[in-house]
């Protein structure tokens, strides 16, 4: 089984967009390495509410070296974390309360992309035209049949 998910993977991947379905923590490690390998400004994380959008944050803060206890920023709308050995951030940030895209651009994050920073965002699907100016990776995630399958889409 996880052969055949590496080998589609493989094919998606080279063009350029990409679907899969994943099972385990394993897999979700893998997918958050991917994600940064591809050096995105922006990492725009949608799905519903429970699909795994902060899990998935949280690997990739991992990947990257943090190690502090990443929370879900639904309540601060941002945190930021210093990813060691650099002199870049790790932002998260949550849309999930958020009515208007003046709200996520009165968080002054504009100035900070572009600095090599990492900006991870929750709910990232309720202001798509924003996203459109960056170097964005869009994450899609969808519950599967059972508790821990997922489908990931990536563009
Ligand atoms: N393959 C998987 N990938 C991600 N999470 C999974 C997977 N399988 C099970 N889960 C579980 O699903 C839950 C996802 O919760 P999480 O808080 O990450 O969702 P979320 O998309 O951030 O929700 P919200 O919209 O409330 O912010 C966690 O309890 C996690 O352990
Ligand atoms: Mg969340």
């Amino acid at each position: 089984m996880a052969g055949s998910i590496s080998a589609w993977h493989a094919i998606a991947w080279s063009f350029n967009c990409h679907t899969m379905v994943i099972h385990s923590h394993k897999e979700l490690i893998k997918l958050a390495k991917d994600i940064l390998g591809l050096h995105p400004e922006i990492i725009a994380l949608s799905g519903p509410l429970g699909a795994g959008k902060t899990t998935l944050t949280k690997e990739i803060a991992k990947q990257l070296g943090i190690t502090e206890n990443i929370i879900s920023p639904t309540y601060v709308l941002e945190t930021e974390y210093k990813i060691p050995d650099s002199d870049k951030l790790f932002i998260h940030i949550d849309c999930y309360r958020m009515e208007t895209l003046n709200e996520l651009i009165r968080l002054g994050i504009e100035k900070r992309i572009n600095q090599n920073n990492i900006i991870v965002i929750e709910w990232a699907d309720k202001f798509p035209e924003f996203f459109k100016k960056y170097s964005t990776t869009y994450v899609n995630i969808s519950l599967g049949g059972d508790e821990n399958e997922r489908t990931i889409e990536i563009v």
